[in-house]
C-alpha cells in the first residue's frame, strides 16, 4: 500500500503535500517523492527513505501552488531512486503517482510501449507512458480514460501535465481516493488524515472515476466521459486527531486509548442493557445457516472470538477464513451462508477480492471495520463501526479489542438473550486501565528478560490459544523476534524440538477448565530447558505467576490478556531500539495481494 497526496490552490503546495505525506507515512515508507509546479514546469524530488529525507532534498526556493506527492510501500521493484514515485513519461510531459497494482502491466508494455524506454521496474511507469501514448491521438482527459480502459488491477492515480500545468487529473479504481475542499484550494489524498486543517468538505471517489481538478473547479466523469455530480459531506477534522500527544509512539497511545474506545462502543451500541443493532442485519444473520468470517492478521485473530460468540451464544455454525486463502480456493458453501469481514482499514485487498467474489454470488456481506468510508464498507450490505478512531501504528492494538467488543454485542443482539455484557465490557475497560498502570513495571521487567531471545513461543488452549495468536503477531512484527503461538497440547507434537536452554515459553491462562493442563504443558517445555512465563487471570493464578490480570468475564479475557502482550511487545521493541510505529517491511493496510 502507498499514500498519495495532491494539492492545487492559492496556498503553498509544497508544505501541504509534505505534511500530508507525513500523515500517510503509515501506509508505506520505503521511498517518497513529489512533483511541484515551478512557474510553467513541474520539478521532481524523490528518493528512497522516509519523508524526513524527502523534506531535506526538496527545493524551497520557489513558490508553488500545484503538486502531487507519494510515499511508497514497495510492490514491484526494489527500494531505490528509480522505482520511487513520481514517474515521468518518456517525452517528459506527464508526471504520475500511483497507489495500487496493475496486473497486466507487462502485457501493456509489449502491446503498446515496445519503443518506449523504462527507467524503473514499476507498473506505475507503464501507466504514465500509456497516457503519453494515447495523448498523441487525443486530448489529455480522453487519453487518460483510454489508458484506464486498458488497465487491469487497482489504482488511485494523480497526474499532472507539463503542457497544461494548472490541472491535476485524478483516477480511481479499487484503491482509496478522497477529495477535500477548503476555501482556497483542493486536496486529494489516500486518506482524510492527509488533509490540511482548513478542509471543510469532502467526497470519496467511486471506482472507475476520473476527475479534472482546477483551483476553482472540480469535474468528475465516468469511464465514458459522462459528468457525475459529486456529493460532498461536511468534514470535522478534529475527529481525525492524529497527534501523538505526549507519547513517544502511536502504538503506546493507541494501547492506552483502548478503555475509551470500549466505552465509546458501549455508548454507541447499547440502550440500557439492550444492544442497538439494525434489525435487518439481525434478520440477515438469523436467516443464514452459517457465518463465515473473513479477515487477515490481527482482524483474523479477533474474528476467532466472533466464532466463539456466535456458536456459544447463538448456536450458529461459524468458520473463520484467512482472506488470502479464499482468493484462489472455493471451499464448500452451505445453502445460506452470510459473510462477516473484519478489517481495521477496510482496504485490505485480500478481503476486497474475496468480498467481491461472494457478493457476485449473491451472498449478504457484513463489514466490521474502523473505516466506514472504506472500499470494503462501500461494497457491504451492512457496516458496523468499531469506533476506534484512526489507528496509525502499523501494529494493530485498539482495533483488536474494539472488533471483539463489537462482535460480542452483535452476537448478543442476534441471540436476543439477556446477558450481563454491557457491565462486563465496562469491567474490561476498567481492567485495561488497571493493567496499563499497575502491571507496566512487571511487563517491562519481563520485556528486559526476553528481549534478546532467538525464538519465543506463546501457548494456551481455546480462547487463550487464540489470544496467543494475536500476542505472537504483536511481538514478532515489532521486535523482529521469531515468535509463534501454539495450542499448548500441540507443542509436544514437534515444536518442542525447537526448545533450547532459556527459550521463553509464555503461557496465557484465563479459562478454568484448562488451567492445570496448560501448566502441565508448560512444565514439559521447562523440563527441556525452556524459561516458562505465566500470564494468568487472578481467579486462576498461582502466586509465582509472572503477570496476574484482574478478573473479567471468561468470554472476554482476550481483551485483557492481549493488552499485557501488546505492552510486552512494545517494550521489547523499545529496548531493541526498533521503529515501533513503522516496523520494517510492513505497511498499515496491505492493498496488494
Ligand atoms: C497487525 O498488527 C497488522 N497491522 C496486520 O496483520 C493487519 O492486522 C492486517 O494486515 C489486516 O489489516 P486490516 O485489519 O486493516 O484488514
Amino acid at each position: 500500500m502507498c499514500g498519495i497526496v495532491g494539492y492545487i490552490g492559492v496556498k503553498d503546495a509544497r508544505s501541504i503535500i509534505l505534511e500530508g505525506l507525513k500523515a500517510l507515512e503509515y501506509r508505506g515508507y520505503d521511498s517518497s517523492g513529489l512533483a511541484l509546479l515551478d512557474k510553467n514546469e513541474f520539478k521532481i524530488y524523490k528518493d528512497k527513505g522516509r519523508i524526513a529525507h524527502l523534506c531535506e532534498i526538496t527545493d524551497y526556493s520557489f513558490e508553488t501552488h500545484v503538486g502531487i506527492g507519494h510515499t511508497r510501500w514497495a510492490t514491484h521493484g526494489m527500494v531505490n531512486y528509480d522505482n520511487s514515485h513520481p514517474h515521468i513519461s518518456n517525452n517528459k510531459r506527464f508526471i504520475l503517482v500511483h497507489n495500487g497494482i496493475i496486473e497486466n502491466y507487462r502485457k501493456l508494455k509489449i502491446d503498446y510501449l515496445s519503443d518506449y524506454n523504462f527507467y524503473s521496474e514499476t507498473d506505475s511507469e507503464v501507466i504514465v507512458n500509456l497516457i503519453e501514448f494515447y495523448s498523441k491521438k487525443m486530448c489529455t482527459d480522453s487519453a487518460i480514460r483510454k489508458a484506464m480502459s486498458k488497465l487491469e488491477g487497482s489504482y488511485a492515480l494523480l497526474i499532472v501535465d507539463n503542457e497544461n500545468p494548472d490541472v491535476i487529473y485524478c483516477v480511481k479504481n479499487k484503491t482509496p481516493l478522497i477529495l477535500g475542499m477548503s476555501n482556497d484550494g483542493v486536496t486529494i489524498a489516500s486518506d482524510i488524515i492527509a488533509f490540511p486543517k482548513d478542509v471543510n468538505k469532502y467526497f470519496i471517489f467511486e471506482d472507475q472515476r476520473i476527475a479534472i481538478i482546477k483551483q476553482n473547479d472540480v469535474k468528475i466523469m465516468d469511464l465514458m466521459g459522462f459528468e457525475i455530480k459529486p456529493e460532498f459531506k461536511d468534514l470535522k477534522l478534529d475527529e481525525y486527531n492524529i497527534s501523538k500527544g505526549n507519547y513517544d509512539h502511536y502504538m503506546l497511545k493507541e494501547i492506552e486509548e483502548q478503555p475509551d474506545v470500549i466505552r465509546r462502543i458501549i455508548t454507541k451500541y447499547f440502550d440500557d442493557d439492550n444492544a442497538v443493532i439494525d434489525y435487518k442485519l439481525i434478520d440477515a444473520i438469523n436467516n443464514s445457516d452459517k457465518i463465515n468470517f473473513v479477515a487477515c492478521g490481527t482482524s483474523l485473530y479477533a474474528s476467532f472470538m466472533g466464532k466463539y460468540f456466535f456458536e456459544k451464544l447463538c448456536g450458529i455454525p461459524t468458520e473463520c477464513f484467512v482472506a488470502s486463502e479464499l482468493v484462489y480456493s472455493n471451499p464448500l458453501m452451505t445453502k445460506k451462508p452470510i459473510f462477516i469481514f473484519v478489517s481495521q482499514s477496510g482496504e485490505t485487498l485480500d478481503c476486497i477480492t474475496v468480498m467481491k467474489k461472494y457478493k457476485q454470488q449473491g451472498f449478504k456481506i457484513i463489514s466490521i471495520t474502523n473505516s466506514v468510508e472504506s472500499t470494503m464498507a462501500h461494497y457491504s450490505d451492512f457496516v458496523l463501526d468499531i469506533c476506534a478512531n484512526t489507528e496509525i501504528s502499523v501494529a494493530s492494538t485498539k482495533s483488536y479489542t474494539a472488533s471483539i467488543a463489537v462482535m460480542s454485542i452483535l452476537a448478543k443482539a442476534v441471540s436476543n438473550k439477556k446477558t450481563n455484557l454491557k457491565n462486563n465490557l465496562n469491567r474490561v475497560s476498567q481492567v485495561i486501565e488497571d493493567i496499563i498502570v499497575d502491571l507496566k513495571p512487571l511487563v517491562k521487567d519481563m520485556a528486559k528478560k526476553i528481549q534478546n531471545s532467538k525464538a519465543i513461543f506463546y501457548i494456551g488452549r481455546g480462547i487463550d490459544y487464540w489470544a496467543g495468536d494475536e500476542a505472537a503477531l504483536k511481538l514478532k512484527e515489532i521486535s523482529y523476534i521469531n515468535t509463534d503461538s501454539y495450542s499448548s497440547g500441540e507443542l509436544k507434537h514437534g515444536t518442542i524440538a525447537l526448545i533450547e536452554d532459556g527459550t521463553p515459553v509464555i503461557a496465557i491462562i484465563t479459562q478454568e477448565g484448562t488451567n492445570s493442563i496448560i501448566r502441565s504443558n508448560l512444565a514439559e517445555a521447562e523440563a527441556r530447558g525452556a524459561k516458562g512465563y505465566v500470564i494468568s487471570l487472578e481467579s486462576l493464578a498461582y502466586s509465582k505467576d509472572d503477570i496476574i490480570i484482574p478478573n473479567v468475564a471468561h468470554y472476554l479475557t482476550p481483551m485483557v490478556s492481549v493488552v499485557v502482550c501488546q505492552m510486552l511487545a512494545y517494550y521489547v521493541a523499545l529496548y531493541k531500539n526498533n521503529d515501533i510505529d513503522k516496523p520494517k517491511n510492513l505497511a498499515k493496510s496491505v492493498t496488494v495481494e
